[in-house]
Order: C-alpha cells, then structure tokens, then sequence
C-alpha cells in the first residue's frame, strides 16, 4: 500500500481536500494532482476519515467481549448430562423489519424433548458477536436439557431503540419474547434447522427467559409482562408463548429514575408479582451502577426469587460457567418441576455446599477451578417456593 503510506506521510504538509470529480473531468482535486490516480486516492481520503471511527467501534468490542474468552473452558461440575447441537434458525417478526431475524438455538443431541428458554444478550454483544461471546453459557445452560434460543437482533442500535440508555423505548425485550412465540409453534415435517429445533421443544411445558446486562433487563420486562398477563398492556407481545420463570445476570436497573443511573425509561421490575426470578451478580460489577442488580430484585414481589453475588467476577464475566449452571438449575425447579430431593432443586435450596441459597450457603465452595469467586455474600430469604 505505497500509496496510503506516501498519503498518510505527507498529510501533514499537504492540505488534503476531498473533490469527486468524473474521470474525463480535468482534475483539481489534490489527490488527482499528487497521484493521478483518482479513485484510489479518493478511497485513501475516506479511510484515513472512516479509519478512526472503525478502529473505535472495533476496540470497544474488543476490550468488551474478548475477556468472555469464549468458548468457556467448561469444567465438569458445570457441565449438564447432555451433548448438544447448535445450529442457525429464522424467527422472523422481529421488532425491526429490515433487522436480524435469526436466533442462534442449542440444544441436546437427544431424540426428547425439553423446555424452550429465551436468551438476550448484552449490549454489543448481538449481531456476528453473539455465537462467539455468549456460545459458552448457551452451550452449558442446552447441556442440562433446555432449547435455547438466541436472537441476533438489537446488535445496533444496540438495544432496539437508539437513546435506551437515557430514556429511549428498550425494545430488545420484545425479541426475546418473540423467539418463545415462535417456538410455540408445531414443527412441520421437512427436515430444515428450523423443523429440528421446534421439534425438540417440549410445549407441554412452561418456558423461561434469561438475559446479560442488557438482556438481564429484557428478561426482567419479559418475566414482568408475563406476571401481567392477559390484562396487561404488553401481552401481544408474549401472546403464544409462556414465561413461567426468568435469570438476570449482571442485568441493568429497571426500577425508574434514579439519580445518576442510566436506564430511567425501564421501569419494569415492581410488575413482577409472579414469575420467579432469580438476579445473579458479583460485587466486582463496575459497570452496571453499585447495588443495582441487588434493587431490582427487591422491586420484585414474586415469592419466589432469589439473588445472589459473587465476590469477585466483572460484568463480562458473569456469563462464565457458575451461572450458567444456577440458571439451569432455577429453570429445572420452576419449568420441569425438580422438587425436594432432586439434584437441581438442591442446587438451588438444598443443604449441601453447592447449593447457592440453603443453610450453608456461605460454607459455598466449588470443587474447581474458580472457588475464590464462589463466595456468596448476601442472599435474601425466600418465603416459600414453587407457588406460581
Ligand atoms: C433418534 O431417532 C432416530 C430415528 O428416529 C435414530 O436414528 C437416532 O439414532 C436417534 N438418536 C438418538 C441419540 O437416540
Ligand atoms: C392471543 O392470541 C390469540 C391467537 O392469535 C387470540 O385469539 C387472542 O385474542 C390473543 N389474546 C389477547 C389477550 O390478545
Ligand atoms: C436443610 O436442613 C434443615 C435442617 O438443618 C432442614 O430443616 C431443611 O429441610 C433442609 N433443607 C433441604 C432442602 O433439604
């Protein structure tokens, strides 16, 4: 590329001026004048413009979404009894038209049949990102015997609504529910991705959502509506599907204004009167605002709910696999009702070491590799359990 060096040595002295001309014109633009070649040149201008701007957008992704490290080195204790398959499916009616209309589905390589789970992915993290950054936990959540679904959509505008952060429409929930619409539809008999995916769904059961960040707040507005139900203003948007339980991790604030936080316009948390919820976060979250996951689960009046933080994972990080198992575990208790006794629901309220909200949850330590980050430091009673 001598010509983008010579043009990027010399731009200091030289005054750069940018004219498109036709080819038959006689050149006055100074990059016809230096080179003579004109096209060339005039791409050369717009990339040391467009270059910066490039260079931003891929470094914030970057720095965002390599810590994931994905895919997830899996450790044995995270892992469900359950090979998987992933494949591409198209979903279709999303929220933009002209946007994404595929899902990402994984699902066990297993001829039953099991409950459908809806994942919302974080800020940046949809689009050609999200089978790289989030694979890992989708991957380890199918192993225990769930189809889950992944849409594309919302990569950018990031959230499905261009101002979200300051009180834009946060819209990406309506994604997420619309992946659950879909796979309440029968499958019909040809053998495409699609077809194999709806047929692995057991829709004699209840469904669930979960999310990070920003798809930790689009699963608190999804488990929101569902506890509305009918007579709530947004249940066309879940109409079909059934949203019996909902896992923020990491999730954005979604209790109102609150001075200094972002996310104002989302004020969903209190209208989940119903669907459990469980909020899994770390104290070493530095960019969602302090204590914010902590108050969406008190603004909820559901029964059942559960929160739990590590010591010390980041925002990013919180997609590793300890939560993926406890998400597993949570939609075991309330999807396929795992009850007293069982392996999931002891994981959840059991007595053992394992078990994130029991007697001895504070002696919580995992076989390996991360036990210094499996400290549960706070947990708030729950009054009684599997009471939809
Ligand atoms: C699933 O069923 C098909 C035929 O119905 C069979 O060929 C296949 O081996 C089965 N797979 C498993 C994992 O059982
Ligand atoms: C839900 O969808 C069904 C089928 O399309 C429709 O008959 C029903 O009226 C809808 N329910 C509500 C409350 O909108
Ligand atoms: C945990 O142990 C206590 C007694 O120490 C018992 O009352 C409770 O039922 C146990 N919980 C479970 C889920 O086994």
């Amino acid at each position: 590329m001598p010509d983008a060096l010579e043009l990027a040595s010399r731009k200091s002295s030289d005054s750069v001026r940018l004219i498109l001309v036709d080819d038959d014109e006689e050149p006055h633009s100074c990059c016809y004048y230096k080179w003579s070649r004109r096209r060339k040149c005039c791409c050369c201008c717009l990339l040391l413009i467009f270059l910066p701007v490039i260079a931003f957008g891929l470094a914030f992704i970057f720095i965002a979404y390599i810590p994931i490290e994905n895919p997830i080195p899996v450790p044995e204790w995270a892992h469900g009894p359950y090979k998987t398959t992933e494949t591409l499916v198209e979903v279709g009616g999303m929220y933009k038209q002209s946007g994404d209309q595929d899902a990402w589905a994984f699902y066990p390589d297993h001829n039953g049949t099991f409950p459908a789970l809806a994942f919302s992915h974080g800020d940046g993290g949809g689009g050609f990102l999200l089978h790289w950054a989030f694979s890992g936990i989708l991957r380890i959540v199918a192993s225990h015997g769930f189809v889950v679904l992944a849409h594309k959509s919302c990569f950018w505008p990031w959230d499905c609504g261009t101002l979200s952060h300051d009180g834009g429409p946060n819209y990406q929930w309506r994604d997420q529910a619309r992946t659950l619409v879909w796979a309440a539809s029968p499958p019909s008999l040809d053998d495409s991705p699609e077809n194999r995916v709806l047929s692995r769904i057991n829709r004699e059961l209840p469904m669930g959502v979960f999310g990070q960040s920003t798809g930790g707040r689009t699963s608190i507005q999804a488990a929101a509506a569902a506890s509305e139900g009918p007579s709530g203003s947004n249940y066309a948007y879940i109409n079909g599907s059934c949203i019996a339980a909902a896992v923020a991790i990491h999730p954005d604030p979604c209790i109102g204004p609150h001075s200094n936080w972002r996310h104002g316009s989302c004020d969903r948390a209190s209208a989940i009167t119903k669907t459990p919820l469980a909020v899994f976060t770390s104290k070493l979250d530095t960019t969602e605002p302090a204590g914010s996951a902590q108050i969406n689960y008190d603004a909820a009046t559901s029964t059942n709910k559960i929160y739990a933080s590590m010591a010390g994972v980041s925002h990013i990080k919180g997609t590793g696999p300890i939560w993926a198992l406890y998400t597993a575990a949570w939609f075991h208790v309330y999807l396929n009702g795992q009850s007293q006794g069982d392996y999931y629901f002891n994981l959840i309220y059991g007595n053992s070491t394992k078990s994130v909200c029991g007697e001895n949850k504070n002696e919580m330590k995992m076989d390996e590799p991360i036990e210094d980050m499996c400290y549960f430091e706070d947990f708030v009673e729950l009054e009684s359990y599997r009471q939809i």
